[in-house]
């Protein structure tokens, strides 16, 4: 057996946690959620998200690898046996899966980081993604031919996470941390000074932080920050007790819980700062207002931000450069460790070399993954990554602290555990967030979800009922959606009930 790996630094454990946390939902994803749920108002159910939701399950995942010094999967077979077992397997299966559709995102992002040296994209940005770089089919839910476009980035996306993850957790994860997350500090923060010193930057940021208060009393607008804190701070993902697994025995849990925590959420404000500043800028130019051009996502990020690449008052180029490295480097750090939750949980349960452990699992989701650089592509990823994280994330959520808090009551321990070591003592509310706030929070969110999908009552911009998410017929929402997220409980169960090498 190899010796556990350990982190060299503590400042190295924590660049890894907070280059997991920040990644593209930080740049594409919060921004667009924060002005839609409330804009300056909706701080404060995002602070009240962080504060009784985020912080405190990133305290318990980090005490529970940093006690049990194992993948996930270990981690809660020594915490609860084989019926806990299957918790591990299911959060690694849903990072597998999100790691094969976030690494094609890089793959984009790189290619844009090239095409913005000339602004490659022309007059019509969405054509340009859609038609040329994606190559995108007609039918929802056929795959089509590869895209030699979009499969070679992909395949040099894989070539880097080989090397780093083959390199090992200190000289491979933490070194890379510790280069990729200054840098993109750097970097972010110059395209967020360029952002906010353009013309109309400040219509953008007036309709980014005006608050809504009356959107306070809608429950959406909770769920959503529920939903996001999640997310952006990568819990419930088996990441953060993988990562913390690797600290030396003498380490700090909980103020590196909230550093991570802080340092994420400071990143997000400046990307909402960054974007809508840009999005004014936009505006302006065109004479529509900033809520004609806001959105999210893949949207935002390559058919929005090419244009206002294209309209900069000089440098545009290095403007675009600046912008699209940013979500590669920010995305490859999470990438990385997504892949480590399954290297470490395979490495462990069937007794194999780290090594061994890399080529068969990141080489599987590689393999994989190349089904989204397919004609129909965008639309598989689409409907995995809704999917997954719809479910994945407030299901895993739930049932991770219903069962530490009430099945295996390990609380008042880990609060033991954590405080021998902490220097911020960790005080009733803890406990009280983990037993009462989130269960009940999420227990309502996921209700929601299920309802919304069991019943198809999404509905489109306007509000009209379009049945299924996106509208998109049964069968694909059946295959690549239910069957995909019933597919890693199923997994887990296997995997939990296979013997530990
Ligand atoms: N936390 C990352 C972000 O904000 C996303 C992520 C989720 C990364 C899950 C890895 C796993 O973009
Ligand atoms: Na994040």
């Amino acid at each position: 057996m190899e010796q556990r790996s350990q982190w060299g630094t503590r400042a190295g454990f924590i660049l890894a946690a907070v280059g997991s946390a920040v990644g593209l939902g930080n740049i594409w994803r919060f921004p667009y959620v924060a002005y839609e749920n409330g804009g300056g108002a909706f701080f404060i159910p995002y602070l009240f998200a962080l504060l009784t939701a985020g912080i405190p399950i990133l305290i318990l995942e980090f005490t529970m690898g940093h006690k049990y010094r194992g993948s996930a999967p270990l981690s809660f077979f020594r915490l609860g046996g084989k019926k806990a077992e299957w918790l591990g397997w299911w959060a690694i299966f849903v990072s597998f899966v999100i790691s094969t559709y976030y690494a094609v995102i890089i793959a984009w992002a790189m290619k844009y980081t090239v095409y913005s040296i000339n602004q490659a994209w022309g007059d019509d940005t969405a054509g340009f993604l859609f038609g040329t770089v994606l190559k995108l089919g007609d039918t929802p839910g056929e795959a089509g031919g590869l895209v030699p476009g979009v499969a070679l980035p992909l395949l040099l996306v894989w070539v880097i996470a080989f090397i780093i993850l083959f390199a090992g957790v200190k000289k491979g994860i933490e070194l890379a941390n510790k280069i990729f997350i200054p840098t993109l500090v750097v970097i972010f923060l110059l395209v967020v000074i360029r952002a906010v010193t353009l013309d109309g930057a400040g219509l953008g940021l007036t309709a980014f932080f005006e608050p809504n208060f009356s959107q306070l009393s809608n429950p959406k607008v909770w769920v959503a920050a529920y939903g996001h804190i999640f997310f952006s701070l990568s819990i419930a993902f088996a990441i953060m007790i993988t990562y913390s697994s690797y600290l030396p025995k003498k380490s700090d849990i909980t103020n590196n819980a909230f550093i991570t925590g802080f340092a994420n959420s400071a990143f997000e404000l400046l990307a909402g700062i960054g974007v809508f500043a840009a999005l004014g800028f936009m505006a302006a130019q065109q004479g529509v207002a900033v809520s004609d051009v806001a959105s999210a996502g893949v949207g935002l990020a390559f058919v929005v931000f090419p244009q206002i690449i294209s309209e900069f008052p000089g440098m545009n180029g290095l403007f675009g450069v600046l912008f699209f490295l940013s979500l590669v480097l920010a995305g490859l750090t999470s990438l990385i460790s997504i892949c480590e939750t399954y290297v470490a949980g395979f490495s462990e349960k069937f007794g194999i070399s780290r090594n061994k452990a890399v080529a068969f699992g990141v080489g599987l989701a590689a393999v994989i993954s190349f089904l989204f650089a397919t004609n129909g592509g965008l639309y598989f990823l689409d409907v995995a990554d809704y999917f997954i994280n719809q479910f994945g994330i407030a299901a895993i959520g739930l049932i991770e602290v219903i069962a530490i808090a009430w099945f295996f009551k390990k609380l008042p321990l880990f609060e033991e555990h954590a405080n021998a070591v902490s220097d911020i003592r960790l005080g009733a509310w803890w406990q009280i967030c983990l037993k009462f706030v989130t269960p009940l929070v999420l227990g309502y969110m996921m209700f929601g979800l299920l309802k919304l999908n069991l019943l198809k009552q999404h509905t489109d911009g306007d509000g009209n009922i379009i049945g299924n998410y996106e509208g998109y017929k049964d069968s694909f929402i059946l295959y690549c959606g239910w069957f995909v997220a019933a597919g890693v409980i199923i997994l887990g169960f296997i995997f939990s009930a296979l013997k530990w090498n």
